[in-house]
């Protein structure tokens, strides 16, 4: 179904459903070129509902900058009525007693059947529904500039051996061979791929997930530490500080290389209107076929007194999980739907390489949380973790033994 169609689906819905029209205020962070046409998609299936959106945007991959802003606003007592939270956030949330329960929204649409278990598990606090999932970004992904490689006369690199190979070919060809942003988070999104590739899932989990500390200062952390840091020699002097959308516009057009990012990436290639397998490929992080490092995007909600607007705000959560906004949306962010029942024949060989591997290693033992996206612990570790992978990625002497050992003692103090 078309944009147009659908929303004209939607008014007709809105007509017998909600007669009466409120005001949502929604918190995200989606500003980049892919993000901002995605998330216009849900303002204006909701404002066919005849209901108000108030746009509250805080710039800053990752969500960093829009968290500290959400706190700030929820201990003033004036929350939004939806805010791009995610993961563990939102048992921190839910246990602070702010967000609303969404059971009766969840009934009537029939979440429970359309979405995975492992995803409802994590919009639910105290066993009630108070997020709402919007995609499935896979984040172990290599993008690659398709002409570059083929100029320089490379192969896309499938292991980590591969692309240092690949690095210097390229490197002295004068090519930026990895685009990077120098931000905790993007170092923690690169570093995560190399330890699920050295690790493999059963460990990853270990450390990342269980938190255990053998694995967190172990010999296979060690390796990923040394990998990691080999990694800086194919980054370019002025990455620190660099926005991941202007790291993959660097990839787009051709002074980079391959980014590793998560598929959001793919949301910039598209809105430059490059194609997949086309202009430019994307394939596994280096040594991670088959293995899926999951990152679900969602919106809690807040409670709210106005009775318009908590219609308003119920007419959002359904709008979420419509077929309509799930296929508009996720074709624009580069994420896949999160209901498996989703018609898959309008999107590109990354999206239909990421349903079915979302799948198969959900099956093998390959699905696992991602560290760097907030899904595999609390707040508090992932901050602790942020912090050392920086500090070590940027400290030219650092030596990676004693990282992993940092690693844990940082993990264990925030525990
Ligand atoms: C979010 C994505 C977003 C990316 C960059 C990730 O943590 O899940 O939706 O596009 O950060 O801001």
């Amino acid at each position: 179904m078309n944009i147009k169609k659908s929303i004209l689906a939607l008014s007709l819905l809105s007509a017998t459903q909600f007669a009466t029209a409120g005001e949502v205020e929604v918190l995200h962070w989606w500003t980049s070129g892919g993000e901002a046409k995605s998330v216009a998609a849900l303002k204006d299936m909701l404002e066919a509902q005849g209901h108000t959106w108030k746009d509250f945007a805080v710039a800053g991959g990752s969500g960093t900058s829009a968290m500290t802003v959400l706190k700030t606003r929820a201990v003033s007592g004036n929350p939004p009525a939806a805010a791009q939270i995610k993961g563990h956030d939102i048992q921190e949330w839910g246990g602070l007693g702010f967000l609303t329960n969404l059971d009766d929204v969840a009934d009537q649409n029939k979440w429970e059947e359309k979405v995975p278990s492992l995803v409802t598990d994590i919009m639910k606090y105290d066993g009630e529904f108070v997020a709402v999932p919007v995609n499935v970004h896979r984040v172990n992904w290599l993008w690659a500039n398709r002409d570059v490689f083929q100029k320089v006369g490379v192969k896309v690199p499938t292991t980590m051996d591969e692309f240092f190979v690949a690095g210097d070919k390229l490197k002295a060809a004068g090519i930026i061979p990895l685009a990077h942003g120098g931000q905790a988070w993007q170092d923690a999104t690169v570093f995560e791929a190399v330890a699920l590739d050295v690790l493999g899932s059963e460990d990853y989990r270990k450390a990342f997930v269980e938190l255990d500390m053998d694995t967190l200062k172990g010999d296979k952390m060690v390796e990923a530490f040394r990998i990691f840091k080999k990694i800086h020699n194919y980054i370019d002097k002025n990455s620190p500080g660099r926005d991941w959308n202007i790291a993959t516009s660097m990839v787009i057009n051709g002074d980079a290389a391959m980014q590793i990012m998560g598929d959001w990436a793919k949301g910039e290639f598209t809105a430059a209107g490059k194609v997949a397998g086309k202009d430019y490929v994307c394939v596994p992080a280096p040594g991670t076929a088959g293995q899926f490092t999951h990152n679900v995007d969602s919106f809690a909600f807040f409670q709210l007194q106005d009775k318009e607007n908590v219609k308003a705000q119920k007419a959002l959560a359904a709008t979420i999980l419509t077929p309509e906004f799930q296929e508009v949306f996720n074709l624009n962010k580069g994420s896949i739907p999160v209901r498996m029942d989703a018609d898959m024949s309008k999107f590109d060989s990354c999206a239909v390489d990421s349903m079915d591997t979302f799948k198969a290693s959900a099956k093998s033992g390959d699905l696992v949380p991602s560290m760097a996206h907030g899904m595999s612990t609390t707040s508090y570790a992932q901050g602790a973790m942020y912090d050392v992978i920086t500090n070590f990625f940027n400290d030219p002497k650092a030596d990676p033994k004693e990282a992993a050992v940092k690693l844990a003692k940082a993990v264990k103090a925030a525990m």
